[in-house]
């Protein structure tokens, strides 16, 4: 692995347009399971598919409602691990080496914000409401702390936009759901025209995310693959089979050294 770590390193040296794109492994380390783990504790006989979905939240609020305060909870005392700091360091390097490194998420909790990374959202916000029409937001979460308005245990009927006949909804991309134009376009374009394209922690088998290595491809760049499991990514030219609080440490300490 350290060969392989070298050789990356050596590539990402010398690029200077880097596109990353991070997926729930990159918080595993953090405590926060991955999609495709089992479910933990009360949520095993559902699963996402069942709950993170438009048609389930207008059918049963509450209850989408009750898996989102559930997440929160597991979420709420979370930290960055070092493969976030790793990452927000060399973010941070980059603004005096020249590198142009753009960082985008499919995750929902703000990992890479509290390690100090700018970072896009594909996927949205664990910790934001919205208004499922006019996207006025509504009671940004403040982390952890609970009070029953915040907990949004609303009761079965949905809870109406005072501004449009919207109503009240956690600002996520459900299943079935179109990706937030600008975040999407950020991702693209960042994906288009950068030299060395990096897979962090998913297992690229959500569109159109899954997309962005394939489109960064067909433009010439190297993809680099960090991620302990095999995936569909088959166009990986250095593969780091590896936790990525290990080797993101190592990764950025050899490319800051260079
Ligand atoms: P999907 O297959 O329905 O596609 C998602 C959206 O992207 C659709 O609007 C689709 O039209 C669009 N799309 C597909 N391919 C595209 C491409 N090549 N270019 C541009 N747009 C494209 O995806 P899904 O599995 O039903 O999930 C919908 C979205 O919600 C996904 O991005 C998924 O990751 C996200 N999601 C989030 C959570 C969560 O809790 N954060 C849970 C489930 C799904
Ligand atoms: N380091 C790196 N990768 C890891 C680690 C780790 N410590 N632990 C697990 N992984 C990898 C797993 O091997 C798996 O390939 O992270 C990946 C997690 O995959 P998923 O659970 O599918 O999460 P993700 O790829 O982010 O899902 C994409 O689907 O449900 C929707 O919108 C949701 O954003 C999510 C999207």
């Amino acid at each position: 692995l350290i060969a392989e770590v070298e050789r990356a390193a050596k590539l990402l040296g010398t690029k200077r347009r880097i596109c990353i794109l991070t997926g729930a492994g990159i918080s595993a380390e953090s405590g926060i399971p991955t999609f495709r783990d089992k479910q933990t504790g009360l949520w095993e006989n559902y699963g996402a598919e069942d709950l993170a979905t438009p048609e389930a939240f207008v059918r049963d609020p509450n209850l989408v409602w009750s898996w989102y305060q559930w997440r929160r909870q597991v979420v709420a005392d979370k930290k960055p691990n070092p493969a976030h700091d790793a990452l927000a360091q060399w973010q941070y390097h980059s603004h005096s080496s020249g590198q142009h490194i753009t960082l985008i998420t499919q995750n929902v909790d703000d990992l890479h914000e509290q390690a100090g990374s700018t970072i896009t959202h594909l996927h949205g916000h664990l910790w934001r409401n919205r208004c499922s029409q006019c996207k006025t937001p509504y009671q940004k979460q403040s982390r952890g702390s609970y009070s029953s308005a915040d907990t949004m245990d609303y009761n079965e009927e949905l809870i109406s936009c005072p501004h449009c006949d919207g109503y009240i909804r956690p600002d996520i991309v459900w299943f079935g759901e179109a990706l937030p134009v600008q975040a999407w376009e950020t991702a693209e374009e960042a994906a288009a025209n950068c030299e060395v394209f990096i897979s962090i922690g998913t297992s690229s088998l959500v569109y159109p995310a899954a997309g962005l290595a394939q489109l960064a491809k067909d433009n010439a760049a190297k993809i680099i693959e960090i991620n302990p499991n095999p995936t569909p990514n088959t166009i990986v030219d250095i593969n780091l089979a590896e936790k990525a609080g290990m080797v993101m440490p190592l990764l950025i300490q050899k490319i800051t050294a260079l």
